[in-house]
């Protein structure tokens, strides 16, 4: 099979994303499956082939000429975080030209990207979330009905973004102005959640083989004020799987982890992170096309249930053929 691993993107979480895609086209079983990485920018669609040569794709049906043969490809391998690849837009594209995609369909992809709408179509099932607040650019920044609302500290995050970009947490009105500056640098809808001070999980939940799997769940532990880029990235945190905590919390969160994963109708990866306060998990976010590099927490997760990497990567391949 022809598999067009997409890497790349439009958000600040590209980076992540190129070193995510080179790990799926190195780890997936060559006997079954020829990668082709193809990198998705803003200015550019193109294959790169193994002498670092880009050729463009067609748009029309995402084919690609190389050396005098049109390419067409069985199916996509997504490894986009951020927009276009975990927020529907190339989900809907890839549907609409027939192509499958290891992604979860279009419509979860935009509610799972956009933390206010989630959290607000979850709450109604009973799933615990943060006290937020929502800034759309251009209203009016009352701070003191904001800090009367979440408290100090709080979270001041944009809307729809990745791996931490934009995310503070202020202690006081001074510092809150400023995180709100930081935010609509990244999206020009802002979420600001009330502290939660627990444990932080994250939590995988795929589709493996047909059924709903939720995998050895990762405690973290950041050596900064929070799980921001720096502890995520570059060592700053500690990722324990599977987590220190006991067997009834547990369960009652894996529970909470799958139920979420059918409310929502999902389909493929997904990585939720959970705040565990008194034993009860409160929901801050939903991963669709979670990191998927070696270091990244799913594959760890994966490993821990003795996943092989290129067994969770062919068992995506398989369901997006399906
Ligand atoms: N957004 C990053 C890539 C993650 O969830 O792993
Ligand atoms: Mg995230």
């Amino acid at each position: 099979k022809h598999v067009a691993v997409i890497m790349g993107g439009y958000s600040s979480e590209y980076k992540i994303s190129l070193n995510s895609g080179k790990v799926v086209c190195n780890t997936l079983d060559h006997s079954k499956y020829i990668p082709y990485p193809v990198h998705i920018f803003e200015d550019k669609w193109v294959y790169v082939d193994d002498n670092n040569e880009e050729f463009p794709i067609d748009k029309n049906d995402f084919s690609v000429q190389y050396k005098g043969s049109k390419i067409t490809f069985d199916v996509v391998f997504n490894a986009i975080h951020g927009t276009p690849g975990e927020d529907g837009l190339l989900q809907a594209y890839f549907t609409l030209i027939g192509i499958p995609h290891t992604s979860c369909d279009y419509y979860q992809a935009a509610l799972t990207m956009n933390k206010r709408d989630m959290l607000s179509v979850l709450r109604p099932f009973g799933i615990k979330t943060a006290i937020s607040y929502y800034l759309n650019e251009g209203d009016a920044i009352n701070t003191e009905e904001i800090i009367k609302r979440v408290g100090l500290p709080c979270f001041v995050k944009p809307n729809r973004s990745g791996s931490s970009f934009g995310i503070s947490k202020p202690k006081t009105t001074e510092e809150l102005l400023t995180a709100i500056e930081v935010a609509y640098k990244e999206d020009n809808e802002i979420i600001i959640e009330s502290f939660l001070n627990g444990t932080e999980v994250s939590v995988g939940v795929i589709n493996y083989k047909g059924e709903i799997k939720v995998l050895p769940m990762t405690e973290i532990v950041s050596e900064n004020d929070f799980f921001d880029y720096e502890a995520k990235y570059l060592g700053k945190s500690q990722e324990i799987t599977p987590a220190r905590i006991d067997d009834t919390i547990r369960i009652k969160i894996e529970e909470v982890a799958s139920r979420i994963y059918k409310i929502l109708n999902m389909q493929g990866f997904s990585r939720s992170e959970f705040i565990i306060v008194d034993g009860e998990p409160f929901l801050l976010e939903m991963n669709t096309v979670p990191g998927l590099t070696n270091e990244s927490i799913l594959p760890q997760q994966a490993k821990a249930a003795n996943i092989p990497l290129a067994d969770l990567f062919d068992n995506a391949i398989v369901l997006a053929l399906q």
